[in-house]
């Protein structure tokens, strides 16, 4: 363990005896709920924020009104921010029938200057503040807040700590997964990309890879914890360990991650196309155990727009690329994010988007429409009609969807390999579970499957999710 981790045990034992000394003070256990806002980064730092708050003993509550909310947020895009701010009026309202309750925020607008600002203006409502660099020093934050509640210390009521910048990586501290059998492992952080319309670069901060010594003890551990299948986490995998003192390409780490006796299941998440290599693909179509999916972000297939944005491919690059995992992996899915509205995006530009998602097929695709965000290049230029935009969405939405079920029924009759995730949220003699390709199957069982890999036989495909049976 090293300093930094064992300085932060010390401040979460220390929580934890002034926790235990408020809960004597207000007579009864004191809760806490956490809200994700955005993609997996943030879902895996939610599992790091709660695994920290249980150890101090805080008990869960499955709603928000709980004695301390924290929202981890998300500022991809303008709506995501909307989202956030319209809630908080919701916790004020609790917060007024509760007056032990605290309101805490972190993640990605925390790393806004600007959104800091207004916070701190308009919502003085809220207790405690954090970014994205330092989520593992909550234990040291809750400590100065139960001082001050306990009286031990007194000063301004709002904690608000917010780096600029990385500093170190605390490996070692208590996370509470979600789900007992799968988990999220980063492997890098940030992103040094810098896509002209996109501010993770800015909140997130510079590209930095783990040591694969680190990735896999990780995974062992989680193998050890009962976990079968990980999910690798970076901005743009196909980066990792460029960086490193001894460099290693991310098909080298995912060869070894396979290795880990006790994984069954590989995945990652988001491949970028400019480097996704030849190496890569070798190792998805001959190691059994990475899954048959690829999140493959497009953005736009106007290869004009394509270089406007930063993105160091064209659209016949793109296209070629496809064509090279398709010949080496038949079966695999394919899934994206297309971005409509690119400021001076024309017809003939979205064109180019509809054709490559005519050609390419993909299972699904996540379409957004293009929001400017502060400080990134793309918002200073001339924004699309908004009634333009959102023709081109709707229509893009549809022939993404028609062709999403199309793909997604070719299985239909095959029995396939299922991770079971859940008991079904509408019918719970049914489970709900996981194919290779990442579709859901629902299928009777019950909760004894839960964690298991089992065969099913795929019935009938009702959209995008299947209805099956299990085999023998
Ligand atoms: N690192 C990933 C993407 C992370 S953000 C990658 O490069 O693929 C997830 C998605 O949000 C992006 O793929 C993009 O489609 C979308 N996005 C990012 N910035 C956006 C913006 N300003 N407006 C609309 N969509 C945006
Ligand atoms: Fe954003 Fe581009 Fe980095 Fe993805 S690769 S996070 S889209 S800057
Ligand atoms: Fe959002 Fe931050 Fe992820 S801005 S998409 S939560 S990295």
């Amino acid at each position: 363990m090293n300093q930094l981790e064992q300085q932060q045990i010390k401040n979460i034992e220390d929580a934890k005896k002034l926790l235990a000394k408020r809960t004597e003070e207000v007579k009864r256990p004191l809760t806490f709920h956490v809200t994700t806002f955005g993609c997996q980064m943030n879902a895996r730092d939610s599992e790091k924020l709660i695994g920290i708050l249980e150890d101090i003993g805080y008990v869960w509550e499955e709603s928000e009104e709980a004695d301390l909310v924290i929202y981890n947020t998300c500022t991809v895009r303008d709506n995501a921010n909307q989202k956030v701010y319209g809630k908080l009026g919701y916790l004020n309202g609790y917060k007024k029938k509760n007056p032990l309750m605290k309101i805490g925020l972190c993640g990605c607008m925390m790393q806004e200057p600007s959104v800091v600002e207004k916070i701190k203006k308009s919502y003085p409502f809220v207790d405690l503040m954090f970014g994205t660099h330092n989520i593992y020093i909550l234990g040291e934050l809750i400590k100065k807040m139960l001082e001050m509640d306990l009286g031990i210390t007194e000063g301004d009521r709002r904690i608000i700590s917010i780096w600029d910048q990385a500093s170190g990586i605390a490996e070692e501290l208590p996370t509470e997964r979600k789900y007992s059998f799968k988990s999220g492992v980063n492997i890098m952080f940030g992103c040094d990309n810098f896509c002209s319309y996109c501010i993770v670069p800015y909140v997130r901060g510079r590209e930095r890879s783990r040591s694969p010594k680190d990735i896999i003890q990780e995974i062992e551990r989680l193998v050890a914890d009962g976990v079968i299948e990980v999910m690798l986490l970076g901005q743009n995998v196909n980066s990792y360990g460029k960086n490193l003192d001894e460099p290693v390409t991310f098909a080298e780490l995912l060869k070894e991650v396979c290795a880990v006796p006790g994984i069954e299941r590989v995945r990652f998440m988001t491949s970028h196309p400019k480097d996704l290599s030849d190496e890569l693909i070798e190792v998805m179509a001959t190691e059994p155990k990475v899954c048959h999916h690829l999140h493959l972000p497009l953005q736009s297939g106007s290869s004009r727009l394509l270089k406007e944005m930063n993105r160091h491919y064209d659209k016949e690059q793109y296209l070629a690329l496809v064509d090279r995992i398709r010949n080496r992996i038949p079966d695999i899915a394919l899934t994206t994010d297309i971005i409509v509205g690119y400021p001076g995006e024309t017809e003939e530009d979205f064109l180019d988007t509809m054709d490559v998602v005519e050609k390419v097929r993909y299972n699904s695709a996540f379409t957004f429409i293009y929001s400017p965000r502060t400080g990134t290049p793309a918002a200073k230029k001339e924004q699309v009609p908004e009634d333009v935009t959102k023709d081109r969405f709707q229509r893009l939405l549809k022939r993404v969807q028609q062709i999403g079920q199309e793909e997604s029924a070719k299985l239909t009759g095959a029995t396939a390999k299922v991770l079971v995730e859940q008991i079904n949220e509408q019918d719970d003699s049914l489970v709900t579970g996981r194919l290779s390709t990442n579709e859901t199957v629902h299928f009777p069982g019950d909760e004894s499957l839960i964690g298991k890999i089992v065969d099913v036989e795929l019935s009938e495909c009702r959209g995008f999710y299947y209805i099956g049976e299990m085999v023998d």
